[in-house]
Parts: C-alpha cells; structure tokens; sequence
C-alpha cells in the first residue's frame, strides 16, 4: 500500500478532489488530506461537502506538527487539487505558512513527486511565471484541463480524463481510470 498527500484549495474543481479521493482508495492508497479553508467551503458549495470523509486522515491547515509537514515522514507524493493560483504562487515560492503549502515545500526539498492540478482562466503572465518556476523545481503541472477525444458521456468521465494522467504521474499505470488512446 502506497501513501498519497491530497491537498484541496480554494479553486474550483471540487470534483476532481472528491473522485481522486476514491480512485486512490479503490486502487488501495493510503490517503492524508489537508484543506485549506477556501477548500473546505468551496468543495461544500460545488455539492461536495463530504469529501474529506473519504481520506484516511485529514489534517487542520494550521497544524504544522502533523506528519507531512516533516521530511522524515515517507509517502509517495502529493497532489494539489484543485490549485487556486494564490496556492500556486506561495509554493512556487517557498512560502510554506500553511501546512499544505509546507507539505508541498517539503516534496519539493525531498524530490518527491508533487503534482499540481491548476484551474484558473485566463490565466495571467504571473500565473503562467510561477507554473514555470515549480515545473522548473521538478512538479509536474498537470492542468485541470480534460480532453474529449474519447467522447466522454458523462461528467465523471470527463473529470477522469485529467485523474487518469495524474494518476499515471503517481505511478500507479494499473488504474483502470479511462481509457487509454489506441488501446483496446
Ligand atoms: C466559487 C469560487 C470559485 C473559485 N475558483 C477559483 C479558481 O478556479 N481558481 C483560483 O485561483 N481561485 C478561485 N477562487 C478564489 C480562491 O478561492 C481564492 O483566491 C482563495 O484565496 C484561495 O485560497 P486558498 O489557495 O488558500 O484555497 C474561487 C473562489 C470561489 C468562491
């Protein structure tokens, strides 16, 4: 079993957070979710007020003495998603004064697979300038951005197109999120 950090912002996109949270259960991670406050409300006004039932743990934002906020303690990566841009900036940064944005700091300084899910649009030089930084720092910036050539029927769908490619940045290929192109 793997241990996978989930952070939620203030952006919108709840969905995508609510069905990472159970693919990665389905697929037997281990969760540890942090919401920052904006987080929490705006999952609660796009219909998903129970996400955080759905992680292993969850974490206040002000609690730097949890675990993720330490490099000694091991997983196999987090995710931020939805990334507001104001999230996105603090981490492109080094502004660790929240527990997510520590725990993402610490991804980065440990090498450890720190994913980012960005929604914003349009989106500014800023917002572009600091996407460019944290890809420099080794995140993958995986836009919350879904593709349509499979013809996805449902919303769910659509939303899976853009898990399936953070999943795979997870390292878990064995989802059966999606389809993949060209194969049966
Ligand atoms: C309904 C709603 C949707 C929002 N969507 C976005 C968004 O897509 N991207 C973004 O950067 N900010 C968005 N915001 C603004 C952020 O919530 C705001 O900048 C906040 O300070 C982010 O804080 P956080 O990064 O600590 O969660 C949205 C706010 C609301 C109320």
């Amino acid at each position: 079993m793997g241990r996978i950090v989930v952070g939620i912002t203030g952006a919108s996109g709840a969905i995508y957070a609510d069905r990472l949270l159970t693919h990665l259960k389905d697929l037997g991670q281990e969760t540890h979710l942090v919401l920052t406050e904006m987080g929490k409300k705006v999952c609660a006004y796009e219909g998903f007020p129970d996400t955080a039932a759905k992680a292993d743990r969850v974490y206040d934002n002000k609690d730097f003495f949890a675990p993720i906020s330490s490099g000694s303690y091991l997983h196999q990566g987090m995710v931020v998603i939805p990334c507001s841009m104001g999230t996105l900036g603090k981490i492109a940064h080094g502004i660790g004064d929240s527990l997510l944005t520590r725990a993402a700091d610490v991804c980065l300084k440990e090498k450890r697979k720190l994913i980012i899910v960005p929604r914003e649009t349009p989106m500014s030089a800023l917002h572009l300038q600091n996407q460019k930084v944290l890809a420099d720092y080794g995140s993958v910036i995986v836009p919350a951005s879904p593709s349509f050539y499979h013809k996805p029927a449902t919303i769910e769908d659509l939303v899976d197109t853009v898990l399936a490619r953070v999943l795979d940045q997870l390292g878990l290929e064995n989802h059966q999120v999606g389809k993949r192109w060209r194969e049966p």
